[in-house]
């Protein structure tokens, strides 16, 4: 046996003999799924090519988010957003370099915050990004009970793994595989499920109250999969993307040049130029194939421990969370990535289930999520139990889980927070259980921000270091529009000038869904034409782009009104 894992036994048999006194029989379990890179491709969410019957039927016993929105479009930002709950203005992680507790402020975690509860905390595969954003222990002990386990088949992730046509191994993007001839015979996730299902079998015998994490690797790149995935997507059946065009109007600071998608060895060979592109059409076919194989394969991890909760009886007391750190372009404005603040970058998907709250049945063993193999069954048919269309930000998940795990949410951030360990810049979203949504509230927001280097695409455009980051993109997505500001910034005293407007966006969602038409300048002149006092005694950015965005939506009814007019007249 490794130290590192005797150690981890022995930390685990430690906790379950030092909590066993207490009475925790009424305590709901929390199981906190996390995807890498997932937007919404699921049945669930509407997607009719995706093939993810495991997580549709979590879906059918859940609340589900159909409008939920990560803070920034990138794995450790956005995870560090999610896991604290403040935004990336707050914990100042924009890039991978650095971590919270040292570089902001000493941010009490979820986990954290469960863990100070009791419960024994334990982190599968990626939850915090790893490195030095989570101090290279994935914050360990202050969010985990136990080390956190990483699947040891990670290591070969980019490695010269993939066959391709050729025969020989590349480091390729495209990389269906036979999993037996894999080194390690194994991949990632499937480690990480087998690592999850014998946690939750030893928490099961031992009955304490438990927060376990897990976070799978797919759907992000390389798309190194069981190769029978493959097969539920037949070339022919795939589309490209319903805008695969960089748009016109798109300012030049919001466009993302996909470069980690360009350094796999198969993109190389297509020479693609720098920075727009086009990849060629039927190398697109192929990524969206592969993309969403990933998810089929993720999919069905997710039912494994699905129906390891079911057979060991704890469906009924424990909590089961799924979501993903933001999404990923399938081609959609030109691109493949997400670094950016479209929605098909920023939306994710967030489905909760709350034994007793979302679903009250008759629990008998084995049957609320028994495991659907896609791959030898390809008829099944779920429908979501109930759905949250208001926009939800992934800053609401730690204040929503701890309410409902009925530990409380805690109190709202005050406007600086740094030294403030526990507090919230989200909001509950307890309440939302206890009804059904009574039509939509446009006063609801989301809010996202993406940095950029420069106000045209370079290499680092996707991922400027923070001593790099000149322009910083807020958005803000309403039911009705996405309104982006992209300003000065200053990654000193991360401050954003907000007299220093480079570029702005703006797209009328119902209209316009795909955010292809960039409609910014028409409204930028009406802007110019109003009043703007008492603007500047508005200190938060939030509240200001509220304001800005509330001007131009009069602006905007006004205008809808005046085509309806005209249609009405022709
Ligand atoms: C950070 O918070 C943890 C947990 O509350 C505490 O143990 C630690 O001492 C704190 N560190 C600092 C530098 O305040
Ligand atoms: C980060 O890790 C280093 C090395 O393990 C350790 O010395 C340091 O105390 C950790 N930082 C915090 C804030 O815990
Ligand atoms: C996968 O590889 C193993 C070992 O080389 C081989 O026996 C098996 O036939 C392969 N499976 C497929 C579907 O190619
Ligand atoms: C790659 O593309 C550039 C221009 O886009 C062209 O000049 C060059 O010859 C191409 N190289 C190959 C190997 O096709
Ligand atoms: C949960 O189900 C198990 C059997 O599957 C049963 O023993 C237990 O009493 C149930 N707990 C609750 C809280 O309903
Ligand atoms: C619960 O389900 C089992 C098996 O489907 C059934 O035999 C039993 O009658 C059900 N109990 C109730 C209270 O509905
Ligand atoms: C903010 O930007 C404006 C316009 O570019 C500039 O005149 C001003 O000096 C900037 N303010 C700061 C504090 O950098």
């Amino acid at each position: 046996m490794k130290a590192a894992v005797r150690e981890r036994l022995f930390l685990l048999l430690l906790l379950t003999l030092t909590v066993a006194s207490v009475p925790w029989t009424e305590r709901k379990n929390v199981l906190f799924i996390i995807a890498d890179d997932l937007r919404t491709s699921l049945g669930c969410y509407g997607d009719t090519v995706a093939k993810s019957p495991n997580v549709d039927q979590l879906a059918s016993k859940s609340q589900v988010f159909l409008n939920a929105h990560a803070q920034q479009a990138v794995c450790a930002p956005s995870r560090t957003s999610m896991l604290t709950s403040r935004r990336p203005d707050t914990t100042r992680l924009y890039d991978f370099n650095s971590y919270w507790r040292v570089h902001s402020g000493n941010y009490t975690t979820l986990p954290q915050h469960f863990k100070s509860k009791g419960y024994t905390t334990m982190s599968v595969g990626k939850v915090f990004h790893p490195g030095i954003a989570s101090n290279h222990t994935d914050d360990y002990p202050y969010s985990w009970s136990v080390p956190a386990y990483h699947p040891a088949s990670f290591k070969f992730e980019k490695q010269k793994v993939c066959k391709g046509d050729d025969g020989e191994l590349h480091a390729n993007l495209l990389c269906a595989v036979n999993v037996s001839e894999q080194p390690a015979g194994t991949l990632p996730d499937l480690e990480s499920a087998d690592e999850a299902v014998t946690l939750l079998k030893s928490r099961a015998a031992d009955g304490a109250p438990f927060f376990l994490a897990v976070g799978f690797h797919k759907p992000h790149i390389p798309f190194r999969i069981p190769q029978e995935y493959l097969s539920l997507y037949p070339l022919e059946d795939m589309s490209l993307a319903p805008d695969p065009d960089v748009p016109k109007l798109l300012p030049p600071v919001a466009y993302n040049p996909w470069t980690d998608v360009r350094k796999r060895e198969d993109v190389q060979k297509l020479n693609i130029s720098f920075p727009y592109g086009p990849i060629p059409k039927d190398f697109q076919l192929r990524i969206r194939q592969h993309y969403y194989a990933a998810v089929s394969y993720m999919d069905a991890q997710v039912g494994r421990l699905l129906s390891a909760l079911d057979e060991l009886g704890m469906t009924n007391s424990t909590m089961v969370v799924f979501t993903s750190d933001h999404g990923w372009s399938l081609g959609e404005h030109g691109e493949w990535a997400k670094y950016s603040n479209f929605d098909v970058a920023t939306r994710v998907p967030l489905i909760m289930f709350v034994p007793g709250v979302t679903a009250v049945r008759n629990w008998s063993r084995g049957s609320t999520f028994p495991f659907i193999d896609i791959l030898s069954q390809s008829e099944y048919s779920f429908e979501n139990a109930k759905v949250v269309r208001n926009m939800v930000e992934l800053v609401d998940l730690f204040p929503t889980v701890s309410s409902m795990a009925d530990l409380g949410a805690p109190k709202s951030c005050p406007r600086v927070s740094l030294q403030v360990e526990l507090c919230t810049e989200g909001k509950s979203l307890a309440p939302t259980f206890r009804h059904a949504e009574k039509g939509k509230n446009a006063e609801l927001l989301a809010f996202s921000q993406y940095p950029r280097p420069a106000d045209a695409p370079q290499v680092n455009s996707d991922l400027p270091d923070l001593k790099d980051i000149k322009v910083m993109g807020y958005s803000l997505r309403t039911w009705d529009y996405r309104y982006t500001l992209w300003m000065g910034f200053d990654p000193q005293t991360f401050q954003v000038n907000l007299t220093d407007v480079h570029a702005g966006e703006l797209y009328m969602m119902e209209d316009d869904p795909g955010q292809d038409t960039n409609v910014y300048s028409d409204f930028e002149r009406s802007l110019a034409t109003r009043k703007t006092d008492g603007l500047s005694r508005v200190a938060s950015l939030q509240e200001r782009m509220k304001l800005q965005l509330l001007r131009l939506t009069a602006g905007m009814k006004t205008r809808t009104r005046a085509k309806h007019d005209r249609l009405g007249r022709v």
